[in-house]
């Protein structure tokens, strides 16, 4: 007998989820790792590891409190919270900034802090979930803009102006497609436009940048140009948690305003010493990053040998296009197998009909590594 109520609900949904090829599941981890954002190979460092143990034993022996179960306005904000902040406002060379326990709460506090109705937000069309629920929970006005497309841009930041203010909201890596937001030329439009610019660092973060490695904001010296930016430590610096950048001012209101900051624990005094471990190791090993990219370039290169449409410069972050939803799955299974854990990622992360391998390159995978890669992904879409 068919199940009704909610039971029924819930049987109808995964079967439509089936039927499209669209069923996800959790599945551990297996073989080298070429899916998770650990790009300069941190999480798996002995080193690293035993760092942050150090620092955290240090904290207990000073009498620091290790565990802080309060919203940070409710005792919840400690000392490492502080000095996090200060570190992170000078690594993003802005004037404060504010911790929250991850990227997604990060760009929820910021947008649903700042923006208000009569707002305009030009987004582009494959910012982040994250991005995307934030601008809907601040109820502004929201232009969706082809993605990247400069006129385009150029078009919706001279229409007539709303009664509110104008801002741009990009990320500065593009998570999915792995493709580089042009930080310099958006901020010129917005300088021209009298508009505010919002970018999101989540993967750019450890990647790009000299000195200090942190980020495209940095890489292209557009620091006095955005309004505020938002780092996570959850991807190449391995940990957990997020920072929004930007002026004292805007982290004050964010204080009195953002919901997920006020509503929510602190982010754990253990990521904050771990994130501390890691900003200072990424700044002071920059050879990692520069690993990152040569070994980007390698594998992009193998793809682009065997004619599979992969660019042959760019980021770490490399996209392997399938189109169809079961034979991404089918393939990202057969290269797993191989020994290389490889996820297919579907819709709606992406457009309907571009499922594919997103493939994650880190300072840490060999020569043979990236090759061995590449010929599996070769050979099973020869399949
Ligand atoms: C572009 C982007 N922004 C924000 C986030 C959210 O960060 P977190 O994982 O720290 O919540 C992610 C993570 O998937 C992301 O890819």
């Amino acid at each position: 007998m068919a199940a009704t109520g909610v039971a029924g609900r819930l049987e109808d949904e995964l079967g439509r989820l089936d039927a499209a090829g669209l069923r996800r599941g959790l599945a551990l981890p297996a073989g080298v790792d070429f899916s998770s954002n650990d790009y300069l190979g941190l999480a798996g460092d002995a080193g690293f590891a035993a760092e942050v143990a150090r620092r955290v034993q240090r904290a207990a022996a000073a009498g620091e409190a290790l565990f802080a179960p309060a919203s940070r306005l409710l005792r919840g904000h400690l000392p490492v919270h502080a000095r996090l902040e200060e570190r992170v406002a000078r690594f993003k060379g802005a004037e404060a900034a504010l911790l929250l326990p991850s990227g997604w709460q990060a760009n929820a506090a910021l947008l649903t802090g700042l923006l208000r109705p009569e707002d305009r937000v030009l987004s582009d069309e494959r910012n982040h979930a994250s991005l995307i629920d934030g601008l809907r929970a601040a109820r502004c006005e929201r232009v969706v803009v082809p993605h990247l497309e400069l006129e385009a841009y150029a078009r919706a930041l001279a229409a007539p102006r709303p009664a509110g203010q104008l801002f741009v909201v990009v990320e500065s890596l593009f998570s999915m497609d792995g493709d580089l937001a042009p930080l310099a030329d958006l901020a010129h439009l917005c300088r021209r436009h009298d508009a505010s610019l919002l970018v999101d660092e989540a993967h750019a973060t450890g990647l790009y940048g000299e000195p200090r490695g942190s980020g495209r904001i940095e890489a292209c010296g557009v620091e006095r140009e955005v309004l505020a930016s938002v780092t996570t430590f959850g991807k190449a610096l391995a940990v957990q948690g997020a920072a929004i950048a930007g002026p004292r001012r805007l982290i004050e209101l964010l204080v009195n305003r953002a919901r997920p900051l006020i509503f929510s624990t602190a982010l754990s005094p253990l990521l904050a010493h771990a994130a501390e471990a890691a900003l200072d190791l990424a700044e002071r090993e920059p050879e990692r990053r520069r690993r990152v990219h040569v070994n980007a370039g390698r594998l992009r290169a193998r793809l682009a040998d065997a004619g599979l449409g992969v660019e042959r410069a760019g980021s770490p972050i490399v996209p392997v296009v399938v189109g169809d939803n079961r034979r991404a799955v089918e393939v990202a299974r057969r290269v797993r197998e191989r020994g290389f854990d490889v996820r297919a990622v579907r819709p709606p992360t992406v457009a309907p009909g571009t499922a594919r391998l997103r493939v994650s390159v880190h300072a840490d995978h060999g020569e043979a590594q990236l090759d061995g890669l590449a010929a599996a992904i070769v050979e099973e879409l020869a399949r």
